[in-house]
């Protein structure tokens, strides 16, 4: 028998991006909404968020992020025996998303698969179970794919509506963890049960207590903290880097803030102290809008690939916040050698791919999604390659991708998809380049 394995050799081994092809300038949603840019650009922090094209949803958005991962780092997919997302998008209230990750990536059929939800905190909850699941060791050599996939929506005209997002984030956790190895620690949660934020399943459109729901995030970041620095013994100057959830950047700015008036008894000069380890982690944020549960780890790969940072070695500590609500605080390390991940997330590549739209695309885009939930027709107009979704049938959410017939892989924009009864066992994995 091996020594045995401590949390000290488990993390995140890869790290792969994607996010939609278009974004919304926040400013231009202020204009169209009668509200002075200043509130949701300055007093949110907020840029700009992505919207999802008619062909992409919550699925589209994993199956690119994971397939980005496995061609990126040259993973073969059959080193996979788990696959959890971690989502608050569920496109079925039975049929989680991962498997239809599993399908189109092209992952082997001895696999586990579900999906987590608990608001923003899933996808972290996905991340905990996966490092358990190798350290139980019980798959010795096989990987777990974790993904955090959501689309922010609320209600046009509502205060939530400038902090609308989407995004997706792969990871790869093993014990060989080259981008980010969880260091052993006690852990740090925090559970209360609150009303702050929730979206009922008849409803497409998250509701808020917006107020009250930062005050539950900064109990919550509190309750994590002191469980965390009493059992650890670290203090908060014993971090290189924070990164906290980040519904829109200004969160992050108070989460700190809070945090530093704790740690430090009140003391001076926070300002100089948020920006040098803070903000080099939210320019990703305030890209792509709130992505729930991805958005922290939106945050890691910005730091990651932050062009005048150089995280290497660095100790980081993330905050993740699920509304409900539970939190947790983690102490981790970025692994020594850069080449690891510079580059290699798919972060930069996707965000430069992107293009931006007007408003009034913006509400063509909702209202077509809206009525692809509703009526089950195939009329979605189809981005010429990759992945995508073409509507429902039948009440099954109906994908194009590499396992179809070439017929329908090369439809063209416009042209409706046949129904999902016609789709064959993955053969082989899909290939999607990121930033398509
Ligand atoms: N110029 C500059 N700043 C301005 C301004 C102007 N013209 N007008 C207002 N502001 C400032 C305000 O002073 C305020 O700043 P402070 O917070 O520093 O005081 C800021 O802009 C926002 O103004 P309001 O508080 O009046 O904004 P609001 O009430 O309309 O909406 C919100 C803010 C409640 C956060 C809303 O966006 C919301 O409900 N969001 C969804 C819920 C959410 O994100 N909650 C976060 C915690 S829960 C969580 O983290 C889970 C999750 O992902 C959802």
């Amino acid at each position: 028998m091996g020594p045995a394995r401590t949390v000290a050799d488990v993390g995140i081994e890869a790290l792969a991006v994607h996010v939609p092809r278009h974004y919304l300038d926040v400013g231009d949603l202020a204009r169209a909404n009668g509200v002075d840019p200043g509130k949701y650009c300055f007093g949110l922090g907020c840029r700009r968020m992505a919207v999802l094209a008619p062909d992409e949803d919550p699925v589209v958005l994993a199956v690119r992020a994971a397939t980005a991962l496995f061609e990126r780092y040259d993973i073969d997919p059959a080193s996979v025996g788990m696959v959890v997302v971690g989502t608050e998008s569920g496109v079925d209230a039975a049929k989680p998303i991962a498997t239809y990750v599993h399908r189109m990536a092209g992952l082997p059929r001895d696999c586990r698969t579900f999906d987590v939800q608990h608001a923003c905190y899933g996808g972290t909850a996905g991340l905990r179970m996966a490092t358990g699941w190798v350290l139980g060791g019980l798959r010795p050599g096989r990987k777990a794919l974790v993904i955090a996939t959501d689309v922010a929506r609320y209600e046009i005209g509502s205060p939530g509506e400038p902090t609308q997002g989407a995004a997706a984030v792969a990871m790869l956790v093993g014990d060989e963890p080259r981008v980010l190895r969880l260091e052993p620690y006690a852990e740090a949660v925090h559970t209360e049960e609150v009303m702050d934020f929730w979206r009922p399943t008849y409803r497409a459109t998250a509701l808020a207590d917006g107020h009250h729901s930062i005050e539950c995030y900064l109990r919550a970041l509190e309750g994590c903290w002191s469980g965390f620095t009493a059992e650890s013994g670290l203090g908060l100057g014993a971090f290189d880097y924070l990164l906290y959830h980040s519904p829109f950047p200004k969160m992050a700015f108070k989460a700190h803030k809070r945090l530093y008036e704790v740690a430090t008894n009140g003391g001076a000069g926070f300002d100089p102290d948020y920006e040098r380890r803070v903000l080099p982690t939210l320019w990703s944020n305030t890209e792509v809008g709130n992505a729930y549960s991805a958005s922290l780890y939106v945050s890691l790969a910005g730091l990651l690939e932050h062009s005048e940072v150089d995280a290497a070695g660095k100790r980081v500590g993330l905050f993740s916040y699920g509304s409900g609500c539970c939190a947790e605080f983690i102490a981790a390390r970025v692994g020594d050698d850069a080449s690891a991940w510079r580059g290699r997330t798919g972060l930069r590549q996707v965000l430069a791919a992107r293009r931006e739209i007007t408003h009034e695309s913006y509400l063509r885009f909702r209202q077509a999604h809206e009525e692809l939930a509703r009526d089950g027709s195939f009329r979605t107009p189809l981005a010429p390659e990759g992945v995508a979704f073409c509507g429902t049938w039948n009440h099954q959410r109906v994908y194009r991708d590499a396992t179809w017939p070439a017929a329908v892989t090369s439809a063209r924009p416009g042209d409706a998809c046949p129904p999902s009864d016609v789709l064959r066992p993955a053969s082989r994995p899909v290939r999607v380049q990121a930033g398509e």
